[in-house]
């Protein structure tokens, strides 16, 4: 199967310049210009006024998760479709050790929920909830033959995730002799459960009150805690959805001393805020997540994040709950509602018009943020992550001027509601090519359930 993709500019996240694209099966196998004069195509696509760019690499979702008494509502196949007609070729999902089980059981369970379902290639970090002499070693196992070289840890959600900092701390140094990395959930769970149990007995049980229980000072403290062990087990770390300035100023201060701390930020953080929780009735389930959203100007400091490149990328933490049955099993208590939030499909698109097109960022940072960051922090690259010969064909051709207006009646994920309901971007992918396939084209599914295949990571050189 040959496909051209002619007259486009190319987008990198080093490069920008018009040239065509030759895709030979499932790879991209020559760039230059003319190369409509190399004989006859199976396809042809004109990206004239387009650009050309790494299809979108989302490393952090939650397909098919238990959680909170119920389970996230997009599993292997409703979310990764909705991730490529968003322009996401390539997700890493968390597979989950279950409780009193191995982190083999954690992962056998991921690959049953995602092999035949996924639409899109995928891989998969491991949550670890026990550390002990049998997954210490099982670490190495995942790292060295599974495929599996990252690890999340929480310092919230005591009983449920948390691990204590010792167990931590030994985690960190196991990755430093494997190749493997921790990514932390940093915020004090059990100063926040006071909080909670606080608010409870005032009477306090709005959806708002999440938020005001998880103050961006126990973010910023555990952001703190995390970064020192890492120092003191001298490996890297890497913080997921990082949602408060005062967070950054610990990763920043981390960087600026030579630590090799990363973090990522969502888009919900930079497009959203504690304003939200405000809304009438149980509105404000709608952004029932943790980290919470934060009060506004928090932003201004993650953008600058973003620039200056203390935060490495933006994944989505796509978590979605619908409003019906599952966060109104919240009704009566915030406590109670399902933690976290839809984002996979609208990520490319929100933040090429409130990254690019609004002039926060040039195009080559927006394709490392969405992109080949992601590759290279976690592994992918070069098979992922960019436009280059003999990298896979995840392409997205982007029209500039495609307007998308978001709602939960056209959306493509399972879930009955869109944090953005209303919204109107400008900038969004008109072909979605997965390993060479057309799979998207504009509102067209043209994909296989199915046809994602599980993509293996070796040990990490983190060489972002
Ligand atoms: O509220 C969130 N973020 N839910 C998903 C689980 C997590 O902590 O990432
Ligand atoms: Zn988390
Ligand atoms: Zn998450």
């Amino acid at each position: 199967m040959r496909t051209l993709i002619k007259n486009g500019t190319i987008a990198t996240a080093a490069d920008l310049y018009k040239a065509d694209v030759l895709i030979e099966d499932e790879k991209i196998s020559l760039i230059g210009t003319d190369l409509a004069k190399l004989g006859s195509f199976d396809q042809t696509i004109d990206a004239s006024g387009k650009y050309v760019i790494p299809g979108g690499i989302d490393p952090h979702t939650h397909l098919d998760m238990p959680f909170g008494g119920t389970k996230s509502a997009d599993d292997f196949e409703t979310g990764t479709r909705a991730a490529a007609f968003g322009g996401t070729t390539c997700i890493i999902d968390f597979a989950i050790q279950p409780q009193k089980g191995s982190l083999r059981q954690g992962l056998d369970d991921w690959h049953q929920k995602a092999e035949g379902k996924s639409c899109i290639d995928y891989a998969f970090h491991m949550i670890a909830r026990d550390i002990n002499k049998e997954s210490l070693a099982e670490m190495d196992r995942l790292v060295k033959q599974e495929g599996v070289p990252s690890f999340k840890l929480f310092t919230a959600y005591p009983g449920v995730f948390l691990v204590d900092d010792a167990s931590i701390f030994r985690a960190m140094q196991k990755t430093g002799e494997n190749g493997g990395l921790i990514c932390m959930h940093a915020e004090n769970g059990p100063v926040i459960d006071v909080l909670i149990e606080q608010a409870l007995g005032r009477g306090q049980t709005a959806p708002k009150y999440h938020a005001l229980t998880r103050p961006a000072r126990l973010e910023a403290e555990a952001t703190h805690r995390v970064i020192a062990l890492a120092e003191v087990a001298q490996v890297p770390v890497y913080i997921v959805h990082l949602s408060a300035k005062e967070a950054l100023e610990q990763v920043r201060e981390a960087r600026d001393r030579g630590t090799k701390a990363m973090a990522e930020t969502c888009p919900q953080y930079l497009f959203l805020s504690y304003e939200n929780y405000e809304e009438p009735g149980f509105e404000g389930a709608k952004y029932v997540m943790s980290p919470p959203l934060r009060a506004k100007g928090n932003e201004d400091a993650l953008w600058a994040g973003l620039r200056q490149d203390d935060l490495a990328l933006v994944s989505t933490d796509h978590c979605p709950f619908c409003m019906k049955e599952q966060k109104e099993l919240g009704k009566d208590s915030f406590a109670k509602i399902p933690n976290g939030a839809p984002g996979i499909e609208q990520r490319m698109s929100i933040l090429w018009d409130g990254a690019v097109r609004s002039g926060r960022i040039d195009i080559n940072r927006y394709v490392q943020i969405t992109s080949t960051a992601a590759a290279k922090i976690f592994g992918l690259y070069p098979k992922k992550g960019t436009i280059a010969p003999g990298s896979d064909a995840d392409i997205v051709v982007l029209d500039p001027k495609r307007e998308i207006r978001w709602s939960a009646k056209t959306h493509h994920m399972r879930v009955d509601y869109n944090p953005y309901e209303g919204r109107t971007t400008r900038g969004s992918p008109t072909q979605v090519f997965s390993r060479g396939k057309l799979i998207v084209e504009n509102d067209k599914w043209l994909g296989k359930t199915g046809a994602g295949r599980f993509i293996k990571r070796g040990p990490l050189t983190l060489s972002s």
